[in-house]
């Protein structure tokens, strides 16, 4: 590695390099979180937390035909009465532990910020965006009313800081991202609305149906809902989609993004992929005669 600075902030929040780790991969379990953190990234938001256990669907909850991926989980958690002991060994990396929650309305979004706080996350992630689970997320996430009563309601509730994820399943993203504006972070994008049929059965491959896209496909969807953003709202946005490579991280920095976040590509490349990535970024911006972060950020929107 060379003398180059990949420290960021977001708000607040002092990130020792720009990858976090994204809610729903390796990320229900404190070691797990812990180890992904020793790795190379430089914070973890927990995979998505309600009020009350959820299973999830039944199988097949994948449908992977590389480079397509699509899920539908199901929101599958233990509840937020059950997380506190696995928050707190994440903790214990040193690192900030973002707390994901998805509620149904308002009152549920406090509540569940609420009992993160207590939990000592640095930050709650509203998940205002999964798209197969039927009352929470997208549904909500999709109504500017909502968004606002939700953002602004957990704001005032909490004195950590709250981040929105945004999804690019809607009409006016600027609608919604006006709507979250209050938050101290946009997180775009959650997962593209997608489909997969088995030829053979002629039936559709999830047991759900409908699931959500993931992985390098959607990167081009999630760089321009960080640039549409950016080029409209003066909020930091994490960028997240497809993220494989330094190259890919660059791009979102150079669209706006402060930070980015990685999932799927985990499923390729293992934990590793975080010190991977850090490597690639490093070259970049070496050969590229850039020193810090900072120098990349938001170029493209000039
Ligand atoms: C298996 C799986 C589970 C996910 N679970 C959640 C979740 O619980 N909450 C959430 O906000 N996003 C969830 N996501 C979405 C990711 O956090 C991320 O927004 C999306 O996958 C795009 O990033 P990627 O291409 O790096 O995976 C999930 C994604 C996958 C693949």
């Amino acid at each position: 590695m060379s003398n180059s600075d990949y420290s960021t902030s977001v708000g607040s929040i002092n990130l020792s390099n720009p990858l976090i780790l994204a809610s729903g991969i390796l990320d229900e379990n404190g070691y797990t979180m812990k180890r992904i953190l020793t790795e190379g990234a430089a914070a973890a938001v927990t995979k998505s937390i309600g009020t009350d256990e959820r299973n999830g669907y039944k199988p097949p909850i994948v449908a992977v035909d590389d480079p397509i991926f699509i899920n539908a989980v199901g929101l599958p958690n233990p509840g937020i009465n059950n997380v506190g002991e696995e928050i707190k060994i994440a903790r214990e990396s040193g690192k900030p532990i973002i707390g994901s929650i998805f509620g149904k309305d308002e009152n549920e979004f406090i509540n569940l910020a609420g009992k993160m706080e207590d939990y000592g996350v640095s930050a709650v992630e509203l998940n205002l965006s999964c798209p197969h689970v039927k009352g929470f997320g997208s549904e909500i996430g999709g109504d500017p009313i909502l968004v606002k009563k939700i953002v602004n309601g957990v704001k005032g509730s909490i004195k950590i800081p709250v981040w929105a994820k945004l999804s690019p399943n809607v009409t006016n993203l600027l609608d919604i991202a006006n709507a979250a504006s209050d938050s101290d972070a946009l997180v775009l994008i959650n997962t593209v609305r997608g489909m997969k049929i088995d030829i053979y059965s002629g039936k559709p491959v999830l047991s759900n149906r409908v699931g959500g896209l993931s992985g390098s496909s959607i990167k081009p969807v999630g760089i321009r809902c960080v640039y549409e953003v950016k080029s409209n709202l003066d909020i930091p946005v994490i960028g997240v989609g497809g993220i494989e490579s330094g190259l890919d991280a660059v791009e979102y920095i150079m669209a706006g993004a402060t930070a980015v976040q990685i999932g799927t590509a985990i499923w390729k490349y293992g934990r590793a992929v975080f010190t991977k990535v850090l490597t690639e970024l490093n070259d970049f911006m070496d050969s590229e005669g850039y020193g810090k972060i900072e120098e990349l950020r938001g170029i493209a929107l000039k």
